[in-house]
Order: structure tokens, then sequence, then C-alpha cells
């Protein structure tokens, strides 16, 4: 009779369990509300779409398919994606050798060299970039395309990379979809929280073959005038022929050849600069750039570079020179700080501040595909966006003050790891000044809507409710 009891007993919990289950499956499956333009009310639902930040996937446009295929007829599939997994090694060696560190104390925007040091002994480096590193630079050194041993020698090194025919190509079709899908998901933060921005003229400055032009104007349709500016001449004849049905967008060897400088003319409302600041040589480079780029900004400027701890480190240098070499009257952060504070990412030495967007590669219509190839690429990107003038961080006391959803997102703590999901409870992390906070949101503590939030939420959304419980960190 006990035995009978006890089975009948599991069995309901396993019932109940299952349905739990089941239900917490289907409610992650119920899309969100997007709120009624112009409603002034702010609903539990509008606030879970504004906090939804994070992107599925992005596609590439059908507009780029028929000039990518011309880009790549009359060379074998197979040779174009050998030069693109090349490209990619290349770009991977100059990012490949920083770990996560404490970068408070770092100069901003130094090499890896200069962190690195001279001596560092070729075992070390080895240890950490796997056994392939001497493959990639056997191949590397063969091509004559970059002096390698210069990381392990006593000389300064140089760390460019001219991009030759082959690399312009290689890198349309290795890593152009992702740029896009990187680019379209960074702007997209201020499509939604910035909806006055409505841009004329956008730069994209080290343009490459034009993925971030091309974002801009699926995103910013109306735009008058993008210009791209891209020093490689190979990888400006392949933009160009990218993107020749968009004749808005019009194509500059370096800024100099823009007009309006110093005056009205020669600012632009969004100014682009994904993937550059890795390429530059130096730290004085890098900040010239930087400078130059403010100086034509009207009223975004956004950088996105890989999502490793070097691309973090660059980024990092971008928010320390904002915040103490600018008022908060003239540079404002967009995204993704929720704050002003000590960026708690930035002493960690075992992580740093990125996010991960999915992009499609391009279709099987535009070059042939292997079985084995992954239909998208998923995307690692650190990024920042600024803005000219103050945001309603700076002008409002409070998220209570802010009349719209927008104003209020400026308030709202940004996820900076994935969630972790389990039965009845979810654990997020999030960007709190000084400090990361995590929060366990669980069905019994939390109201219906931050738990269905929760369950549905993704790496890099804006936490849009209050938090009921402690930081457990
Ligand atoms: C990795 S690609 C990125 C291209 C493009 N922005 C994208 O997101 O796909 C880097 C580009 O920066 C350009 N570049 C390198 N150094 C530069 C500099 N000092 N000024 C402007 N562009 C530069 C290169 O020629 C190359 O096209």
């Amino acid at each position: 009779m006990l035995i009978r009891l006890t089975r009948s007993f599991a069995r309901s919990v396993k019932k109940t369990v299952l349905f739990t289950e089941a239900k917490e499956k289907a409610d992650d499956k119920k899309p969100l509300v997007k709120p009624e333009p112009g409603k002034k009310a702010v609903q539990l639902q509008d606030r879970a779409w504004m906090g939804k930040r994070y992107i599925a996937l992005v596609d590439l446009p059908d507009k780029l398919h028929k000039s990518a295929q011309k880009v790549f007829s009359g060379r074998p599939s197979k040779t174009i994606k050998e030069w693109g997994y090349k490209t990619a090694q290349i770009l991977t060696e100059l990012h490949g050798l920083e770990k996560p560190q404490d970068i408070t104390k770092l100069k901003p925007f130094a090499t890896t060299y200069e962190l690195i040091g001279p001596r560092t002994p070729v075992k070390e480096l080895k240890s950490y970039r796997h056994e392939r590193l001497p493959k990639i630079i056997d191949a590397k050194m063969v091509a004559g395309e970059m002096e390698i041993p210069k990381i392990v020698s006593e000389k300064a090194p140089a760390v460019s990379l001219k991009y030759q025919e082959e690399h312009a190509i290689g890198y349309t079709w290795r890593i152009m979809p992702g740029s896009y899908g990187t680019v379209y998901r960074c702007l997209s933060e201020a499509v939604t929280r910035l909806p006055n921005i409505n841009p004329t003229k956008i730069l994209d400055y080290g343009a490459g073959t034009g993925a971030g032009s091309f974002a801009a104007m699926t995103l910013y349709p109306n735009t008058k005038i993008v210009a791209a500016v891209e020093p490689s001449k190979n990888m400006r004849t392949i933009g160009k022929k990218l993107t020749e049905k968009l004749p808005q967008i019009q194509w500059y060897e370096t800024l100099a050849n823009l007009p309006g400088i110093g005056d009205e003319e020669g600012l632009f409302d969004i100014v682009l600069c994904s993937y550059v600041l890795g390429e530059v040589e130096n730290a004085v480079t890098r900040n010239l750039i930087l400078d130059a780029l403010w100086h034509r900004t009207n009223k975004l400027l956004l950088f996105i570079e890989p999502g490793t701890p070097k691309g973090f480190r660059l980024i990092y240098s971008i928010r320390e020179w904002v915040l103490n070499t600018m008022t908060r009257e003239e540079a404002n952060i967009v995204a993704p700080c929720p704050h002003e504070g000590v960026c708690p990412q930035a002493s960690d030495k075992h992580d740093w501040c990125h996010f991960s967007q999915f992009a499609s590669r391009w279709p099987k219509a535009v070059i042939g595909k292997s079985p084995k190839e992954m239909p998208t690429d998923n995307e690692k990107f650190s990024y920042i966006l600024l803005h000219r003038g103050p945001l309603p961080r700076q002008y409002l006391n409070n998220e209570e003050e802010a009349e719209t959803l927008q104003e209020k997102s400026f308030f709202w703590k940004r996820l900076v790891h994935p969630a972790i999901k389990r039965k009845g409870n979810v654990i997020v992390d999030v960007c709190e000044e000084g400090k990361k906070g995590r929060y366990i949101v669980s069905k019994s503590k939390y109201d219906k809507e931050s738990y269905r939030f929760a369950r549905k939420s993704h790496w890099g959304d804006l936490w849009p409710y209050k938090f009921t419980t402690k930081n457990i960190r």
C-alpha cells in the first residue's frame, strides 16, 4: 500500500514538473508585444519590447545579392573560400595574443606589442595561441603579407595588413556578412531608443567593402549621402561594385577628400567606424582617428571591434576618453553602458565586455555551398555608441521622471552574459556601476511579467523592471 502511494505521488510530481516545463517553453515562444505608436501610458509588455535589444538573426539585404554574385563570378568558389579563411586567420592574429586582464591602468589605445613586450618567450605565446600558431605564421610568411616574427623580436612591430585583391574578395565572402550583422545590431539601438535622429548624412570610416554603409542604408533608407572612406584601393573597388545600385553611397580614399572640413557641411549625423582601430598601427594614430571622427560627428558616433579582450580594451579606451576628457554637455554613451561610473568589466581578469550576433552568410544563390558549411555566423563584438549632447540620464534624475519608454530605457541595466535559465528561476548578470550584479529571478519572488521577460531574455538585452531580490555576486 505504502509503495503504491509513493509511486502515485512520484507520478503526480513528475506530471506537474512536465507541465511546468512545457508551459515555460510555450511562454518562451510567445512574441513580445510592440507598443502602439503614440500611446503614452507605459504598459508592462511595452517595457519588455523596449528591453529586448537582442536580434535573433540579421540577413544580408537582397539588394546586395546580385552585386555580390558579380564580385564572386569568374572565380572558383573553392579559391574564394580559401582566400576568405586566410584573411580571417590574419585578422584573428591581430587579436589572438591578448588575454583578458585588468585594463584600468594600461596606456589607452596601446598596441599588443607594447603590452606583451619584446621579451615574451615564444613558448608562452604558443601555449596561449594553441598549436596552430606556427602553421599560421608559416602560411603568412610564405605569402609575404605580414612580418610575423616581429611579435617576438626586439623591434617594435607595425602589425598591418595590406589588402590585396584576394583579401578583399575573401573578406567579402567570409567576414562582411558578420560585420553587416553587428553594425545593424548596434545601430538598431539608436533606431529604437533615439527615434529622432533621422540622419541625412552618414560617414563610414574604414568602410572596407561597405558592410556598415549598407547596414546604415537598410535602417535609415531616407539617408541622402553615405560617405564611405576607405584607404585600400582593392577594398574600395569591391565596395564600389557591391554598392553600385545605391547611388547615395559615395567612395573616398581619405577623410581629407571630403568637402567641408571644419564647417557645417563637413558634419555627419552618424559616423561609423567598424573593425578599423584594431588594424591601426599605434596609439597616436588611434587617438588622431578618434579626434578626427568626433569633429565630423553631428549626432552619433559608433565604434565596433571584435569581441576579444583586445577589442574591448580599445572600446574601453574610447569610454575613458569620453568620460574623462568630455563634459556631459558635450558627449555621452548611448550603449552598451547603462551608467557613467566605473566599468565593472575593465578590472575583471577573467572577463571582458562583449556581445554576440547571429548573421546569415551569403546564400547558395550567390556562391556555391557545401553541406558542411554553417548557414550563419555567431559574431562576437564589443562596441560603444556615443551621442553629441546630453541624454535622458543627464537631464532626468531617475526613471520615474521619464515620460517615454525610450527615455526610461536609459536607466535600465544591461545583461552582460547570456541568462542561465533553470526550472522555476533564471539567473541574470547585469552591468552596474563599479561591479556586476547577479540576480535570481524566480517565479515565486517576481511578478509574472518580469519572470516571463527573464525567461525570454538574451545576452545584450536591457532589464526593464526592478530587481526585487538582492545582488548575490
Ligand atoms: C576589418 S576591415 C573593416 C571594414 C568595414 N568597416 C567592415 O566593418 O566590414 C578594416 C578596414 O579598415 C581600413 N583601415 C585600416 N587602417 C585604416 C586607417 N588608418 N584609416 C582608415 N581606414 C583604415 C582597412 O583598409 C580595412 O578596409
